[in-house]
């Protein structure tokens, strides 16, 4: 019955806790509307033909009804309304109130992407793992304007205000993966700031936060991947890689917000095809960025004069690989879809 009706309303999955009870409201007020509305309107229509107005003389009876009949009326709907009234309240109280064992994560909404943050943890960009059955909360903020955070299959949807930060909790029943949309209208690029929830079996998401906090770089030096489900342990890489940006003062000439600054800004940098002082035109990918940290002179980016010296054995190679997965983590855009399925925060972009 439950799935049935789920169907006919083109509900999508009941995947978190609340998502039955809070369809199971939706149906009995959709039901009683739909079976009182079919017999107003049919009863209105038989008495159109069986009452109609059979000559022009014809006058109407004067009816009263009795007191209880006008009373059952009045209170028969009211007490409906009323009761859906206390089952919507009851569940709309437990869904503000997380509960004290709850993990939390912290989210920030920015234009026009989800970025996540456990605290024994890593980072991540649009892609939110939460273990199945465990409570989780939300602390969300937005850097810019108000979002809106909204997973249909878990039923929940908050606000996310800048300068302020609201929570939301949920409890995922079973492993899968489920969209995470943006419901307030943010923007040129709202339609596409999309993440996705990657709800994994227990045992699986304590595996994965392990490796990630051992962090993926030692396993990255020796070459052996680590990976899990195809996806590459990242979170920690972009951490570190933010961490090399601040200790080697990168971040002095370089800005991350899309300022201009003595040198190109880091934000959307990747794959941006920048022109040359030569007149060339290259794409910004790893062998360029990676390059042009070793020997900025050699590229020189239009525009820009070549004062940053080169990095060449003052960087090593994990803080190389790890300043450049920093520098692909910072995307305005997030137009990814399928997050794990590439080998990095690349936007499915191809120039
Ligand atoms: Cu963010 Cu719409």
């Amino acid at each position: 019955m439950n799935d049935f009706l789920r169907r006919m309303l083109f509900l999508p999955e009941q995947a978190s806790t609340f998502a039955r009870d809070l369809d199971r409201l939706h149906f009995f007020v959709i039901l009683t509307t739909f079976v009182m509305s079919f017999l107003v309107g049919t009863t209105a229509i038989l008495f159109f033909v069986r009452f109609r107005r059979r000559s022009e003389t014809q006058t109407t009876p004067h009816i009263e009804p009795p007191m209880w009949l006008e009373a059952l009326f009045v209170t028969i709907p009211l007490s409906f309304f009323l009761l859906w009234f206390f089952v919507g309240f009851n569940e709309f109280v437990r869904q503000q109130t997380p509960p004290a064992d709850a993990m939390d994560v912290y989210v920030m909404g920015k234009k026009w992407m989800w970025k996540f943050a456990y605290p024994d943890g890593p980072n991540a960009i649009n892609v939110l793992r939460v273990p199945a059955g465990r409570n989780v909360r939300l602390l969300m903020t937005s850097r810019d304007v108000i979002h809106s955070f909204y997973v249909p299959e878990f039923r929940i949807k908050k606000d996310v205000l800048p300068g302020r930060y609201t929570d939301q909790w949920f409890n995922a029943v079973a492993p899968g993966r489920f969209q995470i949309l943006c419901a307030e209208y943010c923007g040129a690029g709202h339609s596409v700031m999309r993440g996705e929830v990657i709800v994994m079996k227990p045992e699986e998401y304590e595996t994965w936060l392990a490796l990630q906090k051992r962090g993926a770089l030692a396993s990255r030096q020796d070459g052996s991947p680590t990976e899990i489900e195809g996806t590459p342990a990242l979170g920690n890489l972009v951490e570190q890689g933010k961490r090399v940006a601040a200790e080697k003062g990168c971040l002095k000439c370089h800005s991350i917000d899309g300022t201009r600054h003595i040198g190109p800004t880091w934000l959307d940098l990747y794959h941006r095809r920048e022109r040359l002082t030569t007149g060339a035109f290259i794409d910004a990918d790893e062998a360029y960025l990676t390059r042009s940290m070793m020997d900025p002179a050699a590229e020189i980016v239009d525009g820009y004069q070549p004062v940053m010296p080169g990095y060449e054995g003052k960087l090593t190679a994990p803080e190389t690989s790890a300043l450049v997965e920093y520098i692909k983590s910072l995307q305005s855009d997030a137009v990814r879809t399928g997050p794990s399925e590439g080998p990095s925060y690349a936007p499915l972009r191809n120039n």
